[in-house]
């Protein structure tokens, strides 16, 4: 009588699966929201506890200890084989901006998801720590990467004083979180912390254009980020005259063009004024006063502050042609970052094992990584965005790709110990 051998599975088929898996959970996250119809979900809302619920059941049934934050991150604990054991800590963000896609962040939690689920409960030897970050975009409280920058006690006095739309503070959203949760633990990576990997999106063109389907990532630009308001004369729209009026949305408009003028002509620095508020704001008053948004980012850090400083002289400039007051705030600077050498070199080589060409490349989006970096060794791998969509409902992923960056993720946790021993991180205490 013959007998069944064992059950071959084609090359490639789990990390298939899994991808599936993942795709299927990141438009299950998606219905998490504070906007029906659209993706919206800020830090501590509503809909960030019900996409944490998913979320900790999935990992508890991928062999993880779940707890959540003091800072709103949900964490998924895998312990190695002992105790003790360095930490690699894989992660992205769970919040979205307004009108989001379903990838931005919660691919990068889900492939680390994932990459547990397919050691199928057995331990390595060194731990593993998937993370849900609550906050990276920054929408609440105009203010990014809440979430990771608590996990490296980056979270300042000033930051704490930050108020959201609603006038609550950062600070008083923190403690009502601590009161209605109070099983949240604390947000520092622990001391075995050795290393940070991230998944996510490349949100630009690059790799879709050279039909790649991942990356990693070398370099992050830096950030400036602020607003200018221009105060004029609001006044009746049928009875001021062109020539007496003090218009802050005329002016507004002036100096936007300039925005645009000035990045342009320093190339590699890219400028958005992405919000613009105008009071009264109807249709029978002259505009008294105007406030815009200011995003510079420039992969040198000196260019994007001069880039910056341009802008804002443009605006006063504005001002005083136009008799209308200007006033600037720069919310915060985040310099570009480097991540690890050896890090990178160690996922590159993961690509390259996996068929992947290793493609280095520079990242003008923010991500959890770049505020990491500098207390952590950290390595970013991307993978391609259809038609460089993101920030936008029609972002999208290949499940190719998807599979593709799982088996480079299972290759890198091949590779992590021999990194851990050339760093003297022994996996064997
Ligand atoms: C995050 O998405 C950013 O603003 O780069
Ligand atoms: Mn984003
Ligand atoms: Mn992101």
């Amino acid at each position: 009588m013959k007998t069944a051998g064992p059950v071959v599975e084609p090359e490639g088929y789990l990390e298939h699966t899994l991808a599936q898996a993942v795709l299927e959970r990141c438009d299950a996250l998606a219905l998490f929201t504070e906007r029906p119809g659209q993706i919206h979900r800020t830090f501590l809302s509503p809909a960030m506890a019900a996409c944490h619920a998913e979320l900790r059941r999935w990992m508890a049934a991928a062999g993880m200890r779940v707890a959540i934050d003091i800072a709103g991150n949900v964490r998924g604990h895998y312990a190695a084989e002992k105790p003790m054991a360095p930490r690699l800590i894989i992660a992205s963000h769970l919040d979205t901006v307004p009108h989001a896609g379903r990838y931005d962040g919660v691919l990068g939690v889900l492939l680390g998801l994932a990459l547990v689920e397919s050691l199928n409960h057995k331990p390595l030897s060194f731990e593993i720590e998937v993370i849900g970050f609550s906050d990276e975009e920054g929408v609440r409280f105009g203010f990014p990467f809440i979430g990771s920058r608590a996990a490296i006690q980056q979270l300042q006095s000033e930051h704490l004083q930050l108020r959201d739309a609603d006038g609550h503070s950062l600070a008083d959203a923190l403690s009502a979180f601590a009161e209605s949760t109070p099983e949240a633990g604390s947000a520092i990576f622990p001391e075995n912390s050795a290393a940070y990997l991230e998944f996510h999106i490349e949100q630009g063109p690059v790799l879709d254009h050279e039909n790649l389907s991942l990356a990693v990532v070398e370099s992050i630009a830096g950030q400036s980020r602020g607003s200018v308001t221009f105060l004029g004369r609001a006044g009746h729209a049928g009875t001021t005259p062109m020539d007496l009026r003090r218009d802050a949305l005329m002016a507004a408009a002036e100096w936007l063009l300039e925005v645009e003028a000035i990045a342009t002509a320093n190339p590699s620095a890219v400028a958005t004024a992405g919000h613009v508020d105008c009071e009264p704001g109807v249709a029978n008053t002259v505009p008294g006063l105007v406030r815009c948004t200011l995003d510079v980012r420039a992969p040198d850090d000196k260019q994007r502050r001069r880039v910056f400083e341009r802008i804002l002289a443009a605006a006063e400039n504005t001002g005083i042609r136009r008799h209308i007051g200007v006033s600037h705030r720069l919310d915060y600077d985040q310099p570009s970052i480097r991540l690890d050498e050896s890090l990178t070199a160690l996922a590159q080589q993961a690509l390259t094992q996996t068929g992947n060409q290793p493609r280095r490349m520079v990242s003008g989006a923010g991500h959890d990584a770049m505020v990491i970096a500098p207390y952590l060794r950290s390595a970013m791998i991307f993978l391609r965005s259809p038609d460089g969509i993101s920030h936008h409902p029609d972002e999208s992923v290949l499940s190719g790709d998807v599979a593709a960056a799982l088996h480079a993720g299972r290759e890198f946790l091949k590779l992590f110990p021999s990194w851990l021993e050339s760093r003297q991180l022994s996996c064997t205490t």
